[in-house]
């Protein structure tokens, strides 16, 4: 059992300089689920070294492909080989897919690559219960039949996968992302209408195009996939971390700047950055660099997260800690997943006065944090808390870093290439 570890970080520091981003957790993962369903090797640029990449490595392994990685010539990522001429089984482990529920994302390559799928119900998280009646819905739609066995999935496509028009009830990301994969080798043409618009997903089907699918409209609400007979093999370059970055620009703005994000598109962060201009920041962009700094105070404003391109959740927690050093009173609405306020008692205990109300967060801005001894009970929220320990006043001690290693790559390194006073140190004994 791997031991945790505590970042612990001394406030007050100012933050300035460049910091590379990594490419998008939230595409590398699908991207890696969608090279199943084509035989032969697959390579993936640009992949970060978080440990939800090293758990898609492990499933993939089960399923009998052939994974290595080497680092890329030209930056900070990595490249992933993913050989899979030889894969074994179409049955996810459960203790994999408990591990991370974005493991769900290998159903719909499975079912296209074997007409049928096993893969272990993920249990909710701490953010939310996260249901797949969508993913499940979609795909019956494409002619799926499903069983619940022992805990299990059962999918089997008995007459194969038939094209079809499906009317999300709402934008779920991996639900458009289940049903775009597994509609390429559909007979026909499928509709995805009220498709999830992120822009992992216009990755993803860049990604499946490479392959020899023909997706088109991904990015907008409507997507069309019309099927192909077969897919093959493809290279990749994953597209930057939005969330990596938009973490690291509220870093900036915290602490001064200017931070210069390096290797993301702004257009990906339009919403967020619009918030930090509005809140006093000063924002500059070129093709893939973004920069904020702050010299004034940081004035408050409302936020309400809402699918892309609305003000995206994975950036509330963060926002929330700019917003408890604001001059005056802020609201966040939580709209997409139903417990994400949860960090916000531990930023209390830094002094943040926050109430919250169901999906309403009130937040009073003071004048200063307080370091504290604070625990990350989700990988967002851990890392907002690590960005209030940089503007609080003395020592703050972050306990259960393995949250934050699953999406950041280097994250204490990369703060400290900024000037940040942070170490990561074994957990106490206890
Ligand atoms: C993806 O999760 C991301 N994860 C999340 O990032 C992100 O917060 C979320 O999209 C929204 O942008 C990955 O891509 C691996 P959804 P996903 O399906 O696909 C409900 C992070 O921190 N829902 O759009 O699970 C669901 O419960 C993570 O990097 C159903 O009710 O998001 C949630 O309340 C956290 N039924 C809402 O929709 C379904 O069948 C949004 O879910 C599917 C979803």
């Amino acid at each position: 059992m791997e031991t945790s570890e505590t970042i612990v970080v001394n406030g007050g520091h100012h933050l300035e300089g460049d910091v590379q981003i990594a490419g998008a957790k939230n595409s590398v993962l699908k991207l890696m689920a969608a090279s199943v369903m084509a035989s032969g090797q697959t390579c993936i640029h640009n992949v970060p070294d978080i440990s939800d990449v090293s758990v898609m490595q492990e499933v993939l392994k089960a399923l009998g492909a052939q994974v290595s990685t080497e680092d890329d010539q030209d930056g900070g990522g990595h490249t992933l080989y993913i050989d899979t001429a030889d894969l074994t089984t179409y049955v996810t482990p459960y203790d994999l897919v408990a591990q991370m529920r974005a493991s769900i994302s290998i159903l719909g390559p499975l079912i296209a690559r074997f007409g049928r799928a096993r893969v272990a119900m993920p249990g909710g998280c701490r953010i939310g219960a996260r249901s797949l009646d969508l993913h499940i819905s979609s795909l019956e739609s494409l002619g799926v039949t499903f069983d619940m066995d022992h805990g299990y999935i059962q999918a089997e496509a008995p007459d194969g996968l038939s094209s079809c028009e499906v009317l999300l009830d709402y934008p779920s990301v991996g639900a458009t992302e289940n049903l775009m994969m597994a509609a390429t080798v559909a007979d026909g043409d499928t509709h995805i209408s009220n498709a999830a618009r992120e822009p992992e997903i216009a990755d993803l089907a860049d990604f499946l195009n490479g392959m020899g699918a023909d997706v088109e409209g991904a990015g907008s609400p409507n997507i069309v996939i019309h099927g192909v007979k077969e897919l093959h093999p493809t290279e990749h370059t994953t597209v930057g971390d939005r969330i990596e970055a938009g973490t690291f620009l509220v870093a900036g703005a915290l602490c001064g700047g200017p931070v210069h994000a390096r290797g993301i598109d702004p257009d990906f962060l339009a919403l967020p950055l619009k918030k930090l201009a509005q809140m006093g920041c000063d924002i500059e962009t070129n093709d893939d660099v973004i920069t904020v700094s702050r010299n004034g105070d940081i004035e408050p404003v409302d936020l309400q997260t809402l699918p892309h391109p609305g003000f995206p959740t994975d950036l509330q927690a963060q926002f929330m800690v700019l917003s408890s050093l604001a001059q005056g009173n802020s609201i966040v609405t939580e709209n997409v997943f139903e417990n994400r306020f949860m960090f916000a008692s531990e930023l209390g205990r830094m002094g943040a006065d926050i109430r919250i109300d169901a999906h309403h967060a009130l937040i009073s801005g003071v004048d200063h944090l307080e370091g504290a001894p604070v625990e990350a009970s989700d990988l967002r929220g851990g890392a907002a808390l690590v960005l209030a320990g940089l503007a609080a006043e003395g020592e703050s001690r972050v306990s259960h870093v393995e949250y934050i290693d699953r999406g950041y790559e280097d994250f204490v390194g990369k703060l400290r290439g900024l000037g940040a006073g942070v170490t990561r140190v074994p957990a106490p004994a206890d």
